[in-house]
C-alpha cells in the first residue's frame, strides 16, 4: 500500500520510522510518503492560511497550496493522468484504482475498526492534516468531482490538527495489511473485530501480589476457556461500552 501525507509538520510522521508501521516500510509492505504542504506555496512566507470570508476566529487553510501538492501526488502515483480540471466539470469517474483522500476532521464520519478494514483493502490513501479552524471548504468539492474524498473523525473531540489523528488511522489501517502483524491469529480475537470489547488476558505467575488467574484458564479444558472468554466479552461490553450490543442484549 501506497500512504501520502500532506502536512505543515512533516517531522511528526518521525515515529513511523519505528514499531510495525517501520518494519512494515523497511520491508516494502507500506511505502509511506511524507510532503510538506509549505513546499507548494508560492509567496515569500510561504503561507498557508487567511482570515475567513464572513468572519469569525481563526485562520483557514488556503486551497491553492493544497490543489498542487495533492494534483503532484496523483500525477506521481499515476502519471500521464490529467489532474482534475474545474472548468472542465466532467462526469465522476471514481473507481476503486483511485487514490482515496482522506481529510480528518471533527465533523467527519466517525472512524471504527470496520472502515480501518475497509481502508486497508485501498492501494493508495492520501492523508491531507488540516490545522487552524479547517481547510477551504473548495478542495474537498473540487477533488470530490473525479476522485474519491472522506471526512474521518476520531471521535467526539477536538485536536488541534490532523496529524494525530492521521497516526492513529495509519497504525490501525496498517496492522490489518497482510503480512504487517507477525500472527495473523492475533488480529482475530481483538476488541471491536467480532464486534465486542476483548476478553481479559493473563500470563504467569498464576498469583500475583494476592490475585490468583481464573482457574478455568489453567484447567486445560479448551472448551470451558473459550465459553468463559466469550461470557467475559459479553460482560465487559455490557459494562464498558452497552452501545456496542444489539438490542437483544
Ligand atoms: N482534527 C481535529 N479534531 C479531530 C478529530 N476529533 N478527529 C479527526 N481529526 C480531527
Amino acid at each position: 500500500m501506497r500512504i501520502d501525507i500532506i502536512t505543515i509538520f512533516p517531522e511528526f510522521f518521525s515515529v513511523l520510522d519505528v514499531s510495525l508501521v517501520g518494519k512494515a516500510r523497511q520491508s516494502g509492505l507500506i511505502d509511506l510518503r511524507v510532503h510538506n504542504l509549505r513546499d507548494h506555496t508560492h509567496d515569500r512566507h510561504h503561507s498557508v492560511d487567511d482570515t475567513p470570508y464572513g468572519g469569525g476566529a481563526g485562520m483557514v487553510m488556503k486551497p491553492e497550496p493544497w490543489g498542487d501538492a495533492i494534483d503532484a501526488i496523483l500525477t506521481d502515483v499515476h502519471p500521464g493522468a490529467e489532474p482534475p480540471d474545474a472548468s472542465v466539470m466532467p462526469e465522476t469517474t471514481a473507481t476503486d484504482a483511485s487514490p482515496l483522500l482522506i481529510f480528518p476532521s471533527p465533523a467527519g464520519d466517525l472512524f471504527t475498526q470496520a472502515m480501518a478494514r475497509e481502508l486497508a483493502e485501498e492501494s493508495n490513501l492520501i492523508f491531507g492534516c488540516g490545522r487552524y479552524e479547517g481547510i477551504d471548504q473548495r478542495v474537498f468539492d473540487h477533488f470530490e468531482k473525479d476522485g474519491r474524498v472522506r471526512l474521518v473523525s476520531l471521535g467526539d473531540y477536538v485536536l488541534n490538527g490532523g496529524e494525530v489523528a492521521v497516526m492513529a488511522m495509519i497504525e490501525a489501517v496498517g496492522r490489518l495489511i497482510p503480512g504487517v502483524v507477525g500472527n495473523p491469529e492475533s488480529l482475530v480475537e481483538e476488541s471491536h473485530e467480532d464486534g465486542l470489547l476483548e476478553y481479559p488476558s493473563y500470563t504467569k505467575p498464576a498469583a500475583w501480589r494476592g490475585l490468583d488467574v481464573p482457574s478455568v484458564l489453567l484447567s486445560g479444558n479448551h472448551g470451558a476457556v473459550a465459553a468463559w472468554r466469550r461470557e467475559q466479552q459479553f460482560l465487559r461490553t455490557a459494562r464498558v461500552r452497552p452501545d456496542l450490543l444489539p438490542p437483544a442484549n
